[in-house]
């Protein structure tokens, strides 16, 4: 037997135990006469005494010997300790040595296994198993364990079953590039890795598999952002005989019932906001909803004026930002350079100083009084000592803009406090988006979500114009969760993919399979995914879900520790019959 208790067990109860630990050597204190090593392994840490006066000589020195995460196995006799550590649940103990044997060696690890570590990102991502040991890395993988396991509960109890899907399939448009997996016995074909298990779940319900879900791993080939992973984890769900509102009150559920579990927190507040709405108000689809500084739309009270800047512009936008009046003219110039960084890319802003005396002083007084200004304090709600910045051009590149700065004085301010939730849906969100650049219009959650009812004929008059049956799930500023009511008549479906600029032939080809099964009984479904990393880290108080993910990619999408992506061998290539022809 390795051990007859973990290292974070023992307490007063087993003083005068006899007892076997196994563990890693945390840390050794050699004060001559006595020996201390803290003994860790994934449940805590317990000190081991060696001392002149009751230990051998030669296990004192064999004690000495050991280095830095050495793997030994201890007897002992738990005692009372004499100067006790509070914080630390096995602080009151402490336990003689009798026996020590050592389990494994260990070279010295590149970077201290500590919560401040001196090891850089780099480095720890290559020896990210040394990393796991650290009590970040490792207490965050167990907090991701406990919500997963939360999630299983809720949705067994709540008549839903787990059932997979495959990995190697054919391409799934949830909007990236597909990973592609060649197929050796099928030459010159290539199976796709799934960017969501869309299609299968939508076969499930036709299957009759009612009330499906899985955690599920999903792989997209896009930019990497600190919320973002080439391969992560979703909570995929789909019911049958469903209207939105049944998801909706079936997954605020869920939300609330992990807030409860996991956070101890009590949500009663579960705010629906329509998209329009959202981008109106914050500039976003996703809007941080804790603290306010909501936009105030400033057209009617800052245009037909002499100010030539806000006459031109589509939309003139104003927030009031807290306190800040008291910014030097400094502080607003920085200001003013980061708004027009070409990441954020406005032209430039206006702002307006709102007085404790209730006067306002602007850096366009030239073109507006008191009274103009009061009323721009009016409708962005600006209180006495707040500082209002107007943004003015094109109304989703300014509103983009002004999202940004909003985000940005609430980080500087602190108003995104971590542990603080405030969940809401994002509802009737367009059906299409048109891309910019090519003209096209392309689906904005997937070709399989279907319009509001009566809205299909406004497809061929005004595209740009129908909402679709779609709903994100936000939380603090973040995308956890989206979905839809699915298109489940073939004909829909085909208006659909013809709208989204596929011949008939290429949607046969592609989705043929699903169009066929809505011929046979297809019941009327919808359903949700939740980003599980995204939600788990917002759970655990932050939003880099690296943190959260065992072995993560970094920002190349490389996996640095077993240095993959890697070329495969001539022999691998033949058999595949692959040739790379890297010039090209
Ligand atoms: P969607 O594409 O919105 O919907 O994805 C669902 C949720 O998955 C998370 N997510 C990601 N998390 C980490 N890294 C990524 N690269 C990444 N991409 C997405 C987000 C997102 O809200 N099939 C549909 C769901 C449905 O309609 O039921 C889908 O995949 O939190």
């Amino acid at each position: 037997m390795y051990r007859s208790h973990t290292c974070g067990e023992l307490r007063e109860e087993h003083i005068e135990n006899n007892i076997t630990l196994s563990g890693w050597v945390h840390k050794t204190r050699d004060k001559g006469f006595v020996v201390w090593i803290d003994l860790r392994d994934r449940f805590g840490i317990t000190q081991l005494i060696f001392d002149e006066e009751r230990t051998s000589k030669e296990l004192l020195e064999q004690a000495r010997s050991l280095g830095r995460e050495f793997v030994i196995q201890i007897k002992g006799t738990v005692l009372e300790r004499a100067s006790k550590n509070a914080n630390i649940p096995t602080g009151n103990i402490e336990v003689l040595v009798q026996e020590l044997t050592i389990l494994n060696e260990s070279k010295t690890p590149p970077f201290t296994i500590e919560n401040d570590t001196d090891g850089g990102e780099d480095i720890r991502m290559k020896y990210r198993y040394l990393d796991i040991r650290r009590n970040i890395v490792k207490n965050n993988l167990i907090f991701r364990s406990k919500v997963s396991m939360e999630v299983r509960k809720y949705l067994s109890d709540g008549g839903f079953i787990e059932v997979e899907t495959p990995y190697l399939i054919k391409s799934t448009p949830e909007g990236a590039r597909d990973f592609v997996v060649p197929s050796r016995m099928n030459e010159g074909q290539f199976y796709a890795l799934p960017q969501s298990p869309q299609t299968f779940k939508q076969l499930l319900m036709v299957g009759g598999m009612d009330k499906y879900f899985q955690i599920v791993k999903c792989f997209r080939d896009e930019d990497l952002r600190a919320d973002r992973q080439p391969e992560f984890t979703q909570i995929d769900c789909e019911m049958a005989f469903v209207e939105q509102e049944d998801i909706l009150n079936a997954f605020e559920g869920l939300t609330k019932h992990l807030l409860k579990e996991i956070k101890g927190i009590d949500i009663t507040s579960f705010p629906r906001m329509t998209y329009d709405n959202a981008m109106a108000k914050y500039g976003n689809d996703k809007p941080d909803i804790r603290f306010g500084m909501e936009f105030g739309e400033l057209n009617a009270v800052a245009q037909h004026k002499e100010f030539n800047v806000f006459n031109t512009a589509e939309l003139v936008v104003g927030i009031a930002i807290p306190g800040a009046a008291t910014y030097t003219r400094k502080e607003i110039d920085k200001l003013i350079d980061w708004v027009r960084r070409p990441q954020v890319g406005a032209k430039g802003m206006v702002y307006v100083k709102c007085n404790e005396d209730g006067t306002f002083k602007s850096s366009v007084d030239k073109f507006y009084d008191q009274e103009d200004l009061a009323n721009w304090a009016k409708v962005t709600g600006a209180k006495a000592g707040d500082l209002i910045c107007v943004l003015s051009g094109d109304t989703n590149a300014t509103r983009a803009q002004l999202s940004a700065l909003r985000m940005e004085m609430a980080e500087r301010l602190d108003l995104r406090k971590p542990e603080e939730f405030a969940p809401l849906w994002v509802i009737d969100f367009p059906l299409l988006e048109l891309d910019e650049e090519t003209g096209n219009y392309h689906a904005m959650h997937h070709p399989f979500t279907s319009p509001k009812p009566g809205q299909l004929e406004l497809l061929d008059t005004n595209p740009g114009a129908v909402k679709a049956n779609a709903y994100d799930l936000v939380l603090n500023g973040n995308e956890i969760g989206g979905g839809s009511i699915r298109i489940h008549d073939k004909e829909t479906q085909a208006t659909m993919f013809k709208h989204l600029g596929f011949t008939p032939e290429e949607a046969k080809e592609q989705f043929g399979f699903l169009m066929d099964a809505f011929q046979y009984g297809a019941p009327p479904h919808g359903g949700i995914a939740f980003g599980l990393d995204r939600l788990v880290s917002i759970l655990g108080g932050q939003e880099t879900i690296r943190d959260f993910i065992a072995f993560p990619k970094n920002n190349s999408g490389r996996d640095v520790m077993i240095d993959a992506p890697a070329p495969i061998d001539d022999e691998q290539l033949k058999e595949l019959r692959l040739q790379l022809n890297l010039e090209s």
